[in-house]
């Protein structure tokens, strides 16, 4: 999209072969988060693109959403609200399975972190088959709230050439390398 940050962004995240599994060209965004120059577009970007939409929550998948959700949140004013795995959050929660490669997987939020009506941001580090999201888009919906767009880092070509996920916008920065 000719923004020239993205390809720093795009070399700052390592490509791990084999992990965690055979086959596996794992995403690594830690190398991203030591690069002090990548790491801060990555979030400017986002809070440029956000600050104006009059999102109050900006809701982050665990593990990686955690890294990059709560920057964005108090740069646009929201709040941050974890969507965890299973049996990480203390209060009453409500839950959302979605399917892995084997088996499957569950999301977590609090009830009471958002109210309805309000208007959400779920961030990640990477979109593969969109089931994450759609657990976590379901989870919003749930309580009343409108998620006005999903928004990672990495997502895969198939994926980024759809722009949407389960009728909602999906903004994604690079490609895997
Ligand atoms: C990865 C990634 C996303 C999800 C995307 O997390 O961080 O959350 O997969 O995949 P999808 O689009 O096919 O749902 P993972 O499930 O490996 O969990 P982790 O954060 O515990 O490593």
């Amino acid at each position: 999209r000719g923004d020239p940050r993205l390809e720093a962004i795009s070399e700052a995240i390592r490509v791990v072969p084999h992990f965690p599994k055979q086959g596996i060209m794992f995403q690594d965004i830690t190398t991203l988060l030591l690069d002090p120059k990548a790491f801060k577009d990555t979030v400017d970007i986002f809070v440029d693109r956000y600050r104006d939409m009059d999102i109050s929550v900006v809701a982050g998948v665990e593990a990686r959403g955690f890294m990059f959700g709560p920057s964005i949140a108090l740069a646009i004013g929201a709040k941050f609200v974890p969507l965890s795995k299973p049996r990480k959050l203390p209060g009453k929660v409500i839950s959302e399975a979605y399917e892995l490669e084997y088996g499957t997987d569950c999301l977590e939020m609090h009830i009471g972190a958002v109210q309805p009506g309000e208007r959400a941001l779920v961030i990640d580090d990477l979109i593969a088959t969109g089931g994450t999201f759609s657990a976590a888009i379901r989870l919003l919906e749930r309580v009343g709230a409108e998620v006005v767009e999903c928004a990672c880092v990495i997502g895969l070509p198939e994926v980024k050439g759809q722009c949407r996920l389960n009728g909602k916008p999906i903004y994604i920065l690079v490609e895997p390398r």
